[in-house]
């Protein structure tokens, strides 16, 4: 475990170092913002410094972080947060544990005479590196001065005072905003604390997403930002895709041309309306009518809104709200003749007895096709042909609020799919390149419903499993 986590470190500081060649301003050091300083990891790394500064020191009392100054953070294999660090001592002994509320006790018989100490910090905070994500570089604490005594009127900064739990007072006014925003009303007290919790942790990981992301997207308190991954996967995602299974048939590789810098079917009338798959694994049946509903629309130049529920239930190789391959589904419609409309047969996200009627087939398809990896000739498919099915690793997408995501491959595994979607266009935001992918989550998630990703890359693995139908 350690030698993976290792691995992934270097990984990641080789990454980093390469993209830096290329642009002077990534990994330079910038001041926190009010933001970062409400963000998680900022006030764990100060409790981090606090604690480390409280175990090494040789004094016998307890220490408190009166104020920081000059804060600054700075994206290294991690991000690394650099201040002054300005401790105040306080009557309380070390040795003796301080029950109740001990630190504000500590706080409020500080002595207007205490000494006051500066030190030099460094704390690297990696997130995926479980247990120890923070890391305080001790030489600064080895080397702290003490300026001057404390004077009454000295200015405590409370959030950052003593390190207890106060710093939660920052989450928990957003978490308030987010059960506005989401209309969330949990069961008891108990749930409320419980899903307070998991926001909390959920928050820091955004923030060490957004630190880390190389595009312009925002992470934050999204729709799915009170549950834990392991909720999060199994309510919305699929298992893992098995990338074996493609179809084996590959489309022809069209000519790459002139391609338009901006392409988007939505534009075309091709796309319907963004779906919600609900809490049922479903999404890859919502992939798979998508890309027929665009087939549809340019074979037949009439865009028909398609039944999920009818892959859901009737489709006998996937495995309805479990998960399921657009490529085995796309079978599946034509063993069963064709698709009904959503009209027809609406979607109830849970899996039922399947009720398929062949008198109210709605469209049909013929066959279906695999196509390239390469994410140019993916383009030139989609402009040519129609909107793409694809699957994606959805790390990145739980937190997602808008802009153009681009994660590091070691936080969006590309060979981890576990998510079904649908690339409906792409453009270029100045000089970085995005696909449009339609999500199945409802509008109120993303960017009304739709995820920008880097364009080029291979990210989050959204061109290892490409296909479409083919109606004829
Ligand atoms: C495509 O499938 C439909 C429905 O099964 C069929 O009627 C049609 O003839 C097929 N088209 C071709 C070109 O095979």
């Amino acid at each position: 475990m350690t030698r993976l986590l290792l691995g992934l470190t270097l990984l990641l500081s080789v990454a980093i170092s390469a993209h830096c060649l290329h642009n002077v301003v990534t990994g330079g050091k910038s001041p926190i913002t009010a933001q970062d300083a409400e963000g998680g990891s900022f006030q764990n790394a100060i409790t981090e410094v606090t604690r480390a500064y409280n175990t090494y020191s040789n004094s016998m009392f307890h220490h408190a972080m009166l104020r920081y100054e000059d804060a600054k953070k700075q994206v290294v294999a991690g991000i690394r947060y650099t201040f002054v660090a300005v401790f105040v001592e306080t009557p309380c002994r070390k040795a003796v544990r301080h029950y109740g509320s001990p630190l504000r006790w500590c706080k409020e018989k500080l002595s207007p005479d205490a000494k006051v100490y500066r030190c030099p910090v460094s704390v690297v905070y990696r997130p995926w590196s479980s247990p120890r994500q923070y890391e305080v570089d001790r030489s600064g604490l080895e080397s702290c001065q003490q300026t001057r005594r404390l004077k009454r009127s000295e200015p405590l900064q409370h959030q950052v005072l003593l390190g207890g739990d106060s710093h939660d007072i920052g989450h928990y006014g957003q978490f308030a905003e987010f059960k506005r925003a989401h209309g969330k009303v949990y069961a008891s007290r108990a749930e409320e604390q419980r899903r307070f919790a998991i926001f909390r942790d959920n928050m820091k990981k955004a923030y060490a997403y957004q630190m880390l992301d190389r595009g312009d997207a925002r992470y934050g308190a999204s729709v799915f930002a009170d549950l834990t991954q392991e909720e999060f996967r199994s309510r919305y995602l699929s298992p893992r895709w098995d990338l074996s299974r493609r179809p084996a048939e590959e489309a022809a590789v069209p000519t790459l041309g002139d391609l338009p810098t901006s392409f988007d079917w939505r534009e075309k009338g091709a796309v319907t309306e963004v779906k919600n798959q609900g809490t049922c694994g479903s999404c890859w049946a919502f992939s798979t009518t998508g890309n027929i509903e665009g087939q549809w629309f340019i074979n037949k130049k009439k865009l028909v809104d398609l039944s999920e529920q009818q892959l859901v239930d009737c489709d006998k190789v996937d495995e309805g709200c479990n998960g399921g391959l657009p490529s085995q589904a796309y079978k599946e419609i034509e063993r069963m003749g064709g698709l009904m409309k959503e009209s027809d047969y609406p979607y109830r996200g849970s899996d039922q007895k399947c009720q398929f009627n062949q008198g109210k087939v709605a469209v049909y398809i013929n066959s279906s096709v695999a196509i390239s990896k390469d994410e140019k000739a993916m383009a030139a498919w989609l402009v040519q042909n129609g909107p793409i099915s694809i699957g994606i690793n959805a790390n990145a997408m739980q937190f997602y609020l808008s802009g153009i995501s681009h994660p590091w491959k070691i936080f969006c595994n590309p060979s981890h799919l576990d998510h079904g979607v649908l690339i409906v266009g792409y453009g270029m935001k100045g000089t970085e390149p995005y696909w449009i992918i339609k999500n199945s989550w409802g509008t109120s998630w993303g960017n009304k419903g739709y995820y920008l990703v880097y364009r080029g890359d291979g990210t989050c693995g959204l061109n290892q499993m490409c296909t479409s139908a083919q109606v004829k």
